[in-house]
């Protein structure tokens, strides 16, 4: 069965930008200009999602309002002839349908997926985390949705490599290779110490899931940090229900933290044809000017 719907967890307090994210949702931080939770959306789309439900949670409303219709704001760029940005924002009013649900208690991303339940029902389904983007043709989550296809059942979970240093901040998979790029997931460990992780194949934040993923979600109990892990759910799901994992082919933002939401501004913005000349000139004036000085030092 093709997968039809998708699930965007955006509740979580945004902790690591703040005080950026005081007032704002971190979903809403802009690369260049767009928002993080576009590119996500943009992502599943791309990938043939036609149902979008998002999790929110206090202080979450301007992720509603940004794929609303803005009438006042269309009628403005109207008179003022401004059509390309007149149809980037029109455009996002009808990029698909797309729901929202509120979490009312920050229990954890496992808990925030129970919040689907109700609207996902009963057929295997898509989650994309924004803690990372992926640009680049073809969509991530379509590469993972086109693995579960070929299955017939069960969930992938999309995993890349990571530095070991890394890995404590991930789900890590203990991985049986199957074929190039996919693998069996033999257990699913939250965020291991570096001395206790299974492999430094990490979950990326895009999974196809099974459906009887909310049973087990429903029963189980808090881990990692006090919080119901969605990782968890899926160690339990993969005793009765078989857990996969593919490396899709695929360029990934960690936009979640600061170097890696930096590294994306810069790359995103070098791609734009009205920026790449003279933004390109100034990093590499920045750059040669930070050499030289270091050079200077080190001479004395
Ligand atoms: C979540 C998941 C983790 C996954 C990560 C990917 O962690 O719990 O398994 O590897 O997203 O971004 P979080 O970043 O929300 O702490």
């Amino acid at each position: 069965m093709r997968v039809r719907k998708a699930v965007i967890p955006a509740a979580g307090w945004g902790t690591r930008f703040l005080p950026a994210t005081k007032a704002q949702p971190k979903e809403m931080l802009p690369l260049v200009d767009t928002p993080i939770i576009q590119f996500v959306v943009e992502e599943a789309i791309a990938s043939g999602i036609e149902d979008i439900l998002i999790i929110t949670g206090r202080g979450k409303r301007a992720i509603e309002d940004h794929f609303d219709r803005s009438v006042e704001l269309e009628t403005f760029l109207t008179r003022n002839r401004k059509e390309g940005l007149l149809s980037s924002v029109k455009d996002l009013g009808n990029m698909a349908d797309i729901h929202f649900v509120r979490q009312k208690e920050q229990l954890g991303l496992g808990h925030a997926i129970l919040q689907a339940r109700q609207h996902v029902g009963d057929e295997p389904f898509a989650v994309l985390l924004g803690d990372e983007i992926f640009v680049g043709a073809p969509p991530c989550l379509g590469q993972l949705m086109d693995v579960h296809e070929g299955l017939g059942g069960g969930s992938v979970v999309g995993v890349q490599e990571v530095v070991w240093e890394d890995v404590s901040r991930y789900g890590v998979i203990r991985p049986q290779q199957i074929r190039d790029r996919f693998y069996r997931a033999l257990d699913l460990v939250e965020k291991p110490a570096r001395h206790e992780a299974p492999s430094n194949l990490a979950i990326i934040g895009r999974y196809v899931l099974d459906p009887a993923i909310f049973e087990v979600l429903a029963e189980t109990q808090p881990g990692r940090n006090g919080e119901i892990q969605l990782t968890d759910g899926l160690r339990q799901l993969n005793g009765s229900a078989p857990v996969y994992a593919y490396y899709p082919d695929t360029r990934r933002y960690d936009v979640g933290e600061k170097l890696g939401y930096l590294k994306a501004t810069i790359e995103l913005a070098l791609e734009r044809s009205e920026l790449t000349e003279e933004f390109g000139d100034y990093l590499e004036e920045l750059v040669g000017g930070r050499k030289r000085a270091q050079l200077r030092l080190a001479r004395g």
